[in-house]
């Protein structure tokens, strides 16, 4: 699982405390001291050295493992972070049953292309007019940039029975052509206790009602 949001999130969500050091980000600024230090031989690549640091920084739990991209200390770009990254996934893809990539929301993301062989493009909507349009954004983004993905799914999140089909309705009429609706999630108190409390969202109640419906999802694409 890669959290490639530069303001991760993740841990809160399984309440890991993660450190710097841990994240790509952190990885990539002690290598960069201990360059300027001079503690590293000139003759050892650059990309190979962040490659094994990062896997070394991997957080490890029962059934996956998880990389946090983590923020650049001041200012800059996230241009060097992300071609990193982009090669860390291809590493990861072929060393890895799935990979799952967690990104930020907007539509920087694709533009950056991080995302290159991504087979299911999972995009996560509320039931909100504004999330129509940014499905459509991302389209268009899509074939601005050439990105190609296999499959692009839609996957509402927090919806009711009664929103439910009126987003059904607009979507076929809008988006049907372009992208395939994978399911819906209802809003939970649960989740939200949870999430209140910083519990982690692993020790879910496998009789959860949003539990249950995720796993039946997702069981369609993994
Ligand atoms: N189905 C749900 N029922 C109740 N609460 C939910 C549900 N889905 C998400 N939440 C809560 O909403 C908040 C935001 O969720 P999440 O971090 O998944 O959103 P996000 O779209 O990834 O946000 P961001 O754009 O900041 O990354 C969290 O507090 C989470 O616990
Ligand atoms: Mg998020």
């Amino acid at each position: 699982m890669i959290d490639a949001d530069p303001d991760a999130n993740i841990s809160d969500l399984i309440n890991k405390q993660t450190n710097f050091r841990d994240t790509i980000a952190g990885v990539i600024t002690e290598l960069g001291r201990k360059l300027e230090r001079k503690e590293i031989p000139p003759y050892l690549s650059e990309k190979s050295l962040v490659e094994e640091e990062v896997f070394r920084h991997i957080i490890t739990f029962n059934n996956f493992d998880l990389i946090i991209q983590g923020r650049s200390e001041g200012e800059g770009c996230y241009c060097s972070i992300n071609n990193i990254l982009k090669h860390l996934i291809k590493i990861l893809a072929e060393n890895y049953k799935i990979t799952i990539i967690d990104s930020p929301a907007g539509l920087e993301f694709f533009a950056r292309k991080t995302s290159i062989d991504v087979d299911d493009l999972i995009l996560v909507t509320d039931p909100s007019k504004m999330s129509f349009h940014t499905l459509q954004r991302i389209l268009e983004v899509k074939d601005e940039v050439s990105l190609d993905f296999k499959n692009i799914w839609v996957l509402g999140n927090r919806f009711n029975g009664k929103n439910k089909n009126l987003f059904i309705e607009s979507f076929e009429k809008n988006l049907g052509n372009h992208m395939k609706l994978l399911g819906f999630l209802s809003y939970d108190g649960e989740i939200q206790k949870f999430n209140l409390s910083g519990k982690s969202l692993l020790e879910l109640p496998s009789n959860n009602v949003v539990y249950q419906q995720a796993n039946k999802i997702f069981s369609q694409i993994v």
